[in-house]
């Protein structure tokens, strides 16, 4: 802890109890993260306003840890969530064996998939992000940068230069997957503060999927693997419209981060 006088009125004890009261879990952790990025004791005082009154600390705070990586989330971007570093992993290692592979991050939010997956390849591929909000793109733009790194705005494929059309190593997509009917059954800080496009995936939580799927054999090079995140209740049934779209399908796990992955293949 450093910045900050010892006993100012926002130290950390006091912070602890404020959010513990306003029914924060991590209340230590999070008060001592925000002792550290806060600039002062107004900005911190500010920040614990905005917090209390119910936004994601990681909107508050302004970054997120991500494989470890901090990774800028504005207000109104889908917080990356740990359990996507699972997928992360996955495309790892579907893409270890190629010199330079081309990599396509499609629905990239922060661009969190893309920065960690470059950082795990030590920089080797070359990266093409993409979003429909604005916001995201704005904020991916922060958090991708480099000689080989692309952030394109649009409507999933559409959004990317045709010249990749066949030639995509690995196609990750952490589509929007929660069913409609389900939003509201979200924690307030996803129901209430991030956009509904990032979280609603349509009446069976598959409408994305099935658009990605529908065009993601032309998009990949012949051995490329498109990388999907999706919960266990939906596994089988996008597993089957992954299928269905000719691609070969694996589902994988991680019981710790209640991670499912696909990885669907194009042979
Ligand atoms: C679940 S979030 C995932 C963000 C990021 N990949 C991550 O894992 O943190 C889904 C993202 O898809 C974007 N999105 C929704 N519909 C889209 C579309 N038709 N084309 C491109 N992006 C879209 C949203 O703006 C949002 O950023």
């Amino acid at each position: 802890m450093h910045g900050h006088p010892a006993h100012h009125p926002g130290h950390p004890t006091d912070l602890v109890a404020q959010l513990r009261a306003a029914g924060c879990v991590f209340a230590e952790n999070e008060a001592r993260l925000l002792y550290e990025t806060a600039r002062g004791p107004a900005e911190l005082r500010r920040m614990t306003d905005r917090r209390i009154a119910g936004h994601p600390l990681e909107h508050v705070l302004g970054w997120a840890e991500f494989a470890g990586l901090r990774i800028a989330v504005e207000p109104g971007v889908f917080v990356p969530r740990r359990r996507t570093e699972f997928l992360v992993r996955q495309a790892a290692a579907c893409a270890s064996s190629a010199e330079l592979p081309v990599l396509v991050d499609l629905c990239c939010g922060t661009g969190a998939i893309g920065a960690a997956l470059l950082t795990a390849l030590g920089g080797r591929g070359e990266l093409h992000a993409a979003d429909l909000d604005p916001a995201a793109v704005r904020c991916a733009r922060r958090n991708l940068a480099g000689p080989r790194v692309h952030v394109h705005e649009g409507d999933l494929f559409a959004a990317l230069p045709g010249r990749l059309r066949g030639r995509v190593d690995v196609l990750t997509a952490n589509v929007p997957y929660v069913p409609t009917a389900d939003i509201p059954l979200l924690p307030p800080e996803a129901r209430d503060h991030e956009p509904r496009p990032a979280l609603d995936g349509g009446p069976d939580g598959l409408s994305l999927l099935r658009r990605v799927a529908a065009d993601a054999a032309s998009w990949l090079a012949p051995g490329g693997a498109l990388l999907t995140e999706t919960s266990s209740r939906q596994a089988e049934a996008a597993a089957g419209l992954l299928s269905a779209a000719g691609l070969t399908v694996t589902v994988t796990t991680d019981p710790d981060l209640h991670a499912t992955t696909l990885t669907a293949r194009r042979l």
